[in-house]
């Protein structure tokens, strides 16, 4: 299972690189204006800031919503970096555009997908990444792992290439049942990725073995 961080915050980006188990970094418009990065140019230096830190894939959203303006804004994003994936939305213009990219061997990630059909079309178009937006789904009283669970065994049915990755991650057990569902990745914050390490008994342990070193060599 790959690990990708869901932020743009370069300094969070640092210290889970730092870990030595990162694969990749998503970014989203809302991401992005968080960390206060503002018009088309500012957004593009600082992709590029990403994939000097992270030897992986970074999604890097399209603004536009039409075909023409997403296969645009998606080529010039392409050209920035090796590691840069297109990620679109998963509306009728932006399969189409999957599509395109696929043709012409670009890497694309089909975000906002909520339902098994929609992973469906996103796969046939040819999309590198489907993402299921997990805690999403939760907030709105549906089963988000499940719908990842059901985009897995659908794509290994038909023996579909895309890999699926678990988005809108909110806390680590969320981690912990898409990495059971079969998601090919997890795309977390920063936090959630941490919590992984969290363990009662690796603390006392750890303080205990110190202990007793201290203990036999005082
Ligand atoms: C990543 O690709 C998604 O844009 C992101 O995980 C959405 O997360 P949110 O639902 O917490 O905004």
């Amino acid at each position: 299972m790959k690990f990708f961080i869901d932020t743009a915050n370069l300094a969070q980006i640092r210290e889970a690189n730092e870990l030595g188990v990162l694969d990749g970094v998503t970014t989203n418009p809302s991401l992005m204006a968080r960390e206060n990065i503002r018009g088309e140019e500012a957004c593009r230096r600082h992709y590029v800031e990403i994939c000097n830190i992270v030897d992986g894939d970074v999604s890097a959203e399209v603004i536009a919503t039409d075909f023409d303006g997403m296969v645009r804004e998606g080529e010039e994003l392409a050209a920035l970096h090796p590691n840069i994936v297109v990620k679109l939305p998963c509306t009728a213009e932006g399969i189409r555009a999957v599509k395109y990219f696929a043709r012409k061997g670009i890497r694309t990630n089909c975000t906002l997908v909520f339902s098994v059909g929609q992973a469906l079309l996103a796969a046939k178009a040819g999309a590198t990444y489907v993402s299921p937006f997990v805690g999403r789904l939760d907030d709105i009283c549906e089963d988000g792992v499940e719908l990842v669970a059901h985009i897995v065994r659908m794509y290994r049915y038909y023996g579909f290439e895309t890999q699926v990755l678990a988005a809108s991650i909110r806390h680590t057990q969320h981690i912990v049942q898409c990495m059971d569902a079969g998601a090919d990745v997890a795309t977390c914050p920063l936090a959630a990725i941490k919590g992984l390490l969290k363990h009662p008994l690796t603390d006392s342990g750890l303080a205990q073995f110190l202990a007793d070193h201290a203990k036999a060599n005082a």
